[in-house]
């Protein structure tokens, strides 16, 4: 079956915690992303989602129908009073464990709030369905690159958001997907306990590139196993939350936050080339690396990614039509048009599932009858 031609909005709100993006677009033999915005969550949501696994049941059900509510300004804010087909909405992680038994997974954001606010048709929680049915829930995004890219020549599509992950697709298939590390997570941490909290983020690189990276930390940090492990293989923010860079990094000061971040935005970019030179271009032949996310609007990791991965050209993926901050949000617009039609939209190739799957959850926007 040929898909249809829909509008549908994405919403996306990543392990970063820094809000909601919402991208409305076209989808059918191709995508058109028509705009694009990000709302970043008040301070104290935002603390409540980055706290979010320690919430007892009463805090996080009451959390859970508040990001529905702001799931829903967002979503209203791109459609600008058109109609759309559907929404798909990620939701915010607030806990993610493929290794455990039964593997488990926990995305909020209320969708029949914002079913009921938009009156769109919302599709959500799409990693339960992919882990019922044998797979790690993560990542999905690859279902989305094979999508774009499949019928291309060879190319690596790198995403930085909270964490790094990396798809390779073209001559015709997906090749392999999977989590290289740390994104901008560790750094976004750091940046927030040096100043004691006045900074979200280490906004264009600027405080990084005041300091000297650690090259010897950088490479002792680099020999977790995680990082040699080959793939498939998905990873949790928790994984480099506080506690890692309290142990690896102390106190966090204004005096040594330049340097400190300086290391972790070498670690990141290193992370990201290791991997490749492990797992992604031996015999390939990939003639590119695209890189969308939070992370290609830092020119100090942009700069580094560079410098790490030459002579394969390092581009960032507004060149090829789909916006950096709009992909993995266009992702789950694409994702949710899928299901709405009956089509699969997983990628068993890159969560281990067993097979084609139609995830989401979907709740009707319909109220007269
Ligand atoms: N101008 C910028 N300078 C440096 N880092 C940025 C900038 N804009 C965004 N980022 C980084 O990108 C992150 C958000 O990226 P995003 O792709 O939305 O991640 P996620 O999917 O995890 O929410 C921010 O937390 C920040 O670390
Ligand atoms: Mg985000």
């Amino acid at each position: 079956m040929k898909p249809r031609i829909l509008r549908s909005v994405g919403l996306m709100s990543g392990t970063s915690a820094d809000g909601v993006t919402a991208v409305l677009v076209e989808t059918g033999a191709g995508i058109k992303v028509l705009s694009c915005r990000t709302f970043p969550y008040p301070p104290k949501v935002r603390r409540a989602v980055l706290d979010a696994a320690r919430l007892r049941a009463p805090e996080l059900s009451r959390l859970n129908m508040e990001l529905g509510g702001l799931f829903a300004d967002a979503a209203l804010a791109v459609m600008a009073r058109g109609k759309v087909d559907v929404i798909g909405s990620h939701g915010q992680t607030v806990w993610h464990g493929p290794e455990a038994s039964p593997a488990n997974t926990l995305q909020i954001g209320e969708p029949a709030v914002i079913a009921e606010r938009t009156g769109a048709t919302v599709v959500a929680d799409f990693r339960p369905g992919d882990m019922a049915g044998g797979g790690q829930g993560a990542p999905l995004v690859p279902a989305f690159d094979a999508f774009l890219y499949g019928q291309g020549p060879m190319k690596a599509l790198q995403n930085i958001g909270g964490i790094g992950n990396v798809s390779v697709a073209g001559k015709g298939r997906l090749w392999t997907a999977f989590d290289t590390g740390p994104g901008n997570c560790l750094m976004d941490l750091a940046a927030s306990s040096g100043t004691g909290g006045r900074l979200a983020m280490d906004v264009g690189g600027r405080l990084a590139a005041q300091g000297r990276a650690d090259e010897r930390k950088v490479a002792i940090l680099l020999k977790a196993p995680f990082f040699l492990k080959p793939p498939p293989k998905s990873l949790d923010r928790g994984s480099f939350g506080a506690p890692y860079l309290a142990r690896h990094f102390g106190r966090l000061t204004r005096k040594n936050l330049p340097d400190v971040l300086a290391t972790l935005t070498l670690l990141t970019a290193r992370s990201i080339a290791d991997s490749y030179q492990r797992f992604v271009l031996p015999g390939r032949g990939i003639r590119e690396a695209l890189v969308a996310g939070g992370g290609s609007r830092n020119p100090v990791l942009m700069a580094l990614l560079r410098r790490e991965l030459s002579p394969l050209p390092v581009k960032v993926s507004d060149l090829s039509g789909i916006p950096a901050m709009a992909k993995e949000a266009a992702c789950f617009a694409w994702m949710a048009a899928r299901a709405v039609q009956g089509l699969p939209n997983n990628c068993p190739a890159a969560t281990g599932a067993a097979g084609p799957r139609i995830l989401g959850k979907i709740v009707s926007g319909r109220k007269a009858f």
